[in-house]
C-alpha cells in the first residue's frame, strides 16, 4: 500500500486578503480597508490542506524561504497533519511568495509576489516520496516558472509509477497558455480548469468546444462554473452537479477547494456524480469563510455544513 492518498508537488504562500475597498483607486490617496485576513494561499496549498481536512493522507513537496511569512504559511498545513517532511526552506533574498488580494463586492484584483513559488525546480523534489501514493496533482501550472519546463517529465514518471494524476492550471498570467502544457496533457488523467481557462486551454471561445477539444486530449476534463457548479466530460459522457447556495464571503480557493473534494472521492474509486456532488460541496463551504482554507479549519462548522448540505457524501 502506498503511504499517502495524494502527493502535490507545488507552492505555498500566503494571502493577504483587504475588503470594503471601493473600485476605482485614484493615484497618492491613502484607502481605508474595512476588514483583513491574513492566510494560507497558494493553490497546491490550499488543495493539500483541504484534502487532509476531508480525512486525505496528503504529502507536500514545496519550497519556501526561511522566513516569518514560511513559518506562518507551513503551520496551517501541518496542524491540519499535511505531510512536509520533505519541503525545502531556503534562505536568500528570495521571499515566502505573497499574494494580496483586494476583494470587491463581486470581483477581485490579485498581485503575487511570486518569490520562492518560482523558485522550486526539479532538483527540489523527491521522485520516490512524491510516488508513493495513488495519485499526484499539480497546480498553477504557469507560476511554477522553474519546475514548468519539467512537468510532462514529472507526470510521465507518475504515471510510470502507477499513479493516476490530476492538473489545475489556473491563470495563466502573461495569457499565452502554451509553454508544454499540451505536452502536460497527455499524461493527466483530471483536467480541472475553471469555464475561462478550459477555453483558453482548448483556444476556442465557447465552452461546449472547449470541453470537446479537452476531451479528446485527456480522458476526464472537470469543468469548474462558480455559481454554475460543475460539469464532468469523460469521452462522450456528461455529467453536471448544481452548486449550493451559500452566503459567500469570497470566492478565494473556491477552485481549488473543489479540486480538493473532487480528488478526496476520486482516489476512492467514487462515480463521477459524487465527485462532483463532494467538489461543489467544498467550493461552496470555502467561499463561506475568508480565503481557501478558514472554513475548513474549523472542524465543527465543517461536519455541520457537510451533515446539512452533503447528502449521499461521505465526507
Ligand atoms: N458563489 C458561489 N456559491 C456556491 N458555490 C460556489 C460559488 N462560487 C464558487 N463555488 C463553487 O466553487 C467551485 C469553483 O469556483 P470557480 O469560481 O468556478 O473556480 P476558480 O476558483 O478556479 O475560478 C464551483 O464549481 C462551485 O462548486
Ligand atoms: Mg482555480
Amino acid at each position: 500500500m502506498p503511504q499517502f492518498d495524494i502527493t502535490i508537488a507545488g507552492e505555498l504562500n500566503l494571502d493577504l486578503i483587504l475588503y470594503g475597498l471601493p473600485d476605482e483607486l485614484a493615484p497618492e490617496r491613502e484607502f481605508l480597508a474595512d476588514r483583513m485576513t491574513l492566510t494560507l494561499g497558494g493553490s497546491s496549498s490550499i488543495v493539500a490542506h483541504n484534502l487532509a481536512a476531508l480525512g486525505s493522507c496528503v504529502g507536500f513537496q514545496s519550497r519556501i524561504g526561511d522566513d516569518d511569512l514560511g513559518t506562518a504559511a507551513l503551520l496551517p498545513l501541518q496542524q491540519m497533519g499535511v505531510d512536509v517532511s520533505r519541503l525545502r526552506r531556503v534562505g536568500g533574498e528570495i521571499k515566502t511568495g505573497l499574494t494580496v488580494i483586494l476583494q470587491r463586492s463581486a470581483w477581485r484584483n490579485m498581485v503575487t509576489y511570486a518569490g520562492t513559488i518560482a523558485q522550486l525546480t526539479w532538483d527540489d523534489l523527491d521522485l520516490d516520496y512524491l510516488a508513493n501514493a495513488r495519485h499526484f496533482h499539480v497546480s498553477s501550472f504557469y507560476l511554477q516558472r522553474a519546475l514548468r519546463p519539467r512537468i510532462p517529465e514529472l507526470f510521465r514518471e507518475m504515471k510510470a509509477a502507477g499513479l493516476s494524476t490530476s492538473l489545475d492550471t489556473n491563470d495563466d498570467p502573461d495569457d499565452t497558455w502554451e509553454s508544454g502544457l499540451r505536452e502536460a496533457l497527455r499524461c493527466v488523467d483530471v483536467f480541472l480548469p475553471n469555464e475561462r481557462e478550459a477555453q483558453k486551454a482548448a483556444r476556442v471561445d465557447n465552452l461546449e468546444a472547449a470541453v470537446g477539444t479537452l476531451a479528446e486530449m485527456v480522458p476526464l476534463v472537470v469543468v469548474k462554473l462558480g455559481r454554475e457548479g460543475a460539469l464532468a466530460q469523460r469521452g462522450g459522457e456528461r455529467f453536471t452537479s448544481p452548486s449550493i447556495k451559500v452566503e459567500a464571503v469570497d470566492a478565494v480557493g473556491a477552485g481549488d477547494s473543489f479540486d480538493a473534494g473532487f480528488l478526496h472521492e476520486y482516489v476512492r474509486g467514487a462515480d463521477l456524480t459524487t465527485c462532483l456532488r463532494t467538489g461543489n460541496l467544498a467550493g461552496a463551504f470555502s467561499t463561506t469563510r475568508s480565503g481557501g482554507t478558514e472554513a475548513f479549519r474549523d472542524m465543527a462548522y465543517r461536519h455541520k455544513f457537510f451533515r446539512e448540505h452533503g447528502r449521499g457524501s461521505r465526507v
